[in-house]
Parts: structure tokens; C-alpha cells; sequence
């Protein structure tokens, strides 16, 4: 009996130190990535304004028929979040309504127009969007979603490209340009 609660003690340590060390790890990575912690939870600085688009391909399908460029009409689902807190400020999927616009005409911001351009259809990537080419010193206005950037707001967004269009398939769900 005491043999088996030794043991049972001992398994619990393990458990308790490997689930540490696995937290550990974990924070070091958020460290690396620039996260602190703060009394409201993970967060970090934003940057700065002129920062380079990143672009991450998070999946490349195995066939790509076509690659999306200036002129198309493509329809995406994405996640924008915060790059500050992690927070979802606005989720076509969540919506269930994909985003539907044509590249190259500036009905989007440039993260968009440039993070979105020579991808197959139904691949994914990760755009990290600093505020010069997002929503600037000015920030989101005009939704709920939106009056989440606040100035100079870093933008993370999961995307997918769903399809690239025609025109006419295109036009009912068109978010028109500037
Ligand atoms: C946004 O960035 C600009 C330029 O870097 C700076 O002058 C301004 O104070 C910033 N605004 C806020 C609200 O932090
Ligand atoms: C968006 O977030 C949901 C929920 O976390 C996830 O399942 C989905 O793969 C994400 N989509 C994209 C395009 O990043």
C-alpha cells in the first residue's frame, strides 16, 4: 500500500514537472516572439510602421492549377487579429461570408493587395501586416471589428484562397474599390 502511494506521489511529480517544463518552453518561445507578460495577460509592442509584410505559407496544396495575380477576382476566408494581444478583430469565417474583391485596385489595404498575390488556390498563409500597410496612424473605424485597431496597429491574419473568380461570378459578393 505504501509502495503504491510512493509511486503514485512520484508519477505526480513527474507529471507536474514535465507539465513545467512543457510551460517553460512555451513562455520562452512567446519571449523569443517578443511577448511579455503584463497584469492584462500576454502582450507585446507593436511594429514599427515601415516594417516588411511577412508572409508565411502555413499550407501549399498538392495541385495548383492557377496563381492569383493583379486583376483577379478572388474570394479568401481569413482571421485578422491583434498582433498586440492576439484578439480576433474581425473573421470572414466566423461571418460564414467569404471576402470577395479584386486585386489590384486598392479596395484593400496593401497587406492585402501584396500578402495575397501568386497564391494556388487553397492555400493558406500567415500575413503579419504592420500599420503602414494596414490602417496607419489613423486606425479602424466604422464596425465594431474595426474600432478594435486602434493607431498604428500590427495586424495577424490566417488566410486561405478559396477561389479566383470571373467577373460575373464574382460581382454579387464584390466589395468594390476606392
Ligand atoms: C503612431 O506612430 C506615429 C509615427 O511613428 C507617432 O507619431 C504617433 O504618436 C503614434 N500614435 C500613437 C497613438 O501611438
Ligand atoms: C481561423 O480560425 C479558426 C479558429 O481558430 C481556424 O479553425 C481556421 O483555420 C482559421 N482560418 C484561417 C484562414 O486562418
Amino acid at each position: 500500500m505504501k509502495i503504491a502511494i510512493a509511486l503514485l506521489l512520484a508519477l505526480a511529480a513527474i507529471d507536474s514537472l514535465s507539465a513545467l517544463s512543457w510551460r517553460r518552453k512555451k513562455q520562452k518561445k512567446r519571449a523569443k516572439e517578443g511577448w511579455r507578460r503584463t497584469k492584462k495577460g500576454w502582450e507585446r509592442l507593436n511594429l514599427p510602421p515601415d516594417s516588411k509584410l511577412q508572409v508565411g505559407v502555413t499550407y501549399r496544396p498538392k495541385h495548383c492549377s492557377a496563381k492569383s495575380q493583379k486583376g483577379d477576382f478572388i474570394s479568401i476566408h481569413y482571421n485578422g487579429t491583434l498582433f498586440t494581444n492576439g484578439n480576433v478583430f474581425d473573421s470572414s469565417i466566423l461571418r460564414e461570408y467569404p471576402f470577395v474583391f479584386q486585386l489590384g485596385k486598392r479596395s484593400t489595404h496593401d497587406g492585402f493587395e501584396k500578402g495575397l498575390l501568386g497564391m494556388c488556390v487553397g492555400e493558406k498563409r500567415k500575413l503579419v501586416v504592420a500599420s503602414g500597410m494596414a490602417y496607419g496612424e489613423v486606425g479602424g473605424f466604422g464596425s465594431e471589428g474595426a474600432a478594435k485597431i486602434k493607431p498604428n496597429a500590427t495586424l495577424v491574419y490566417g488566410v486561405e484562397l478559396l477561389e479566383i473568380l470571373s467577373e460575373e461570378a464574382a460581382a454579387p459578393d464584390m466589395v468594390w474599390g476606392l
